[in-house]
């Protein structure tokens, strides 16, 4: 038999453990040099480019309700299963990433 092939091997980044990443969570990881956003928003895993497609700032750290995190800067919010924008004043999607749950551990890759 075959070893099966670690997701990392494959443009994956590992996240963490998904019991270490409790409801709320927020963390950053690079994905091929992209700093990529992780939230955990009831129970489900999302990924997005972390950046504000306003006036390029970080959604890290922003407010998480409703499914949209709002951005610290000037309050746009994105929708974080696709990306859109709900308010002003951005009008332009954050890019997405796919996140994976392998084994108890949590991945994000490119889209
Ligand atoms: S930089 Fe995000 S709303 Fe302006």
């Amino acid at each position: 038999m075959s070893e099966p092939v670690s997701p990392e091997g494959q443009g994956w980044v590992r996240v963490g453990a998904e019991a270490e990443l409790p409801e709320g969570h927020q963390c950053a990881v690079d994905v091929q040099g992209i700093s990529v956003l992780v939230v955990r928003f009831e129970g489900q895993f999302y990924a997005l480019r972390n950046n504000c497609t306003h006036k390029d700032y970080p959604l890290l750290g922003g407010e998480v309700s409703l499914g949209r995190i709002t951005c610290e800067k000037h309050g746009a919010k994105f929708e974080l299963a696709t990306g859109k924008p709900k308010t002003l004043p951005a009008v332009k999607p954050v890019k997405l990433y796919r996140t994976r749950l392998e084994d108890g551990e949590v991945y994000v890759g490119p889209l």
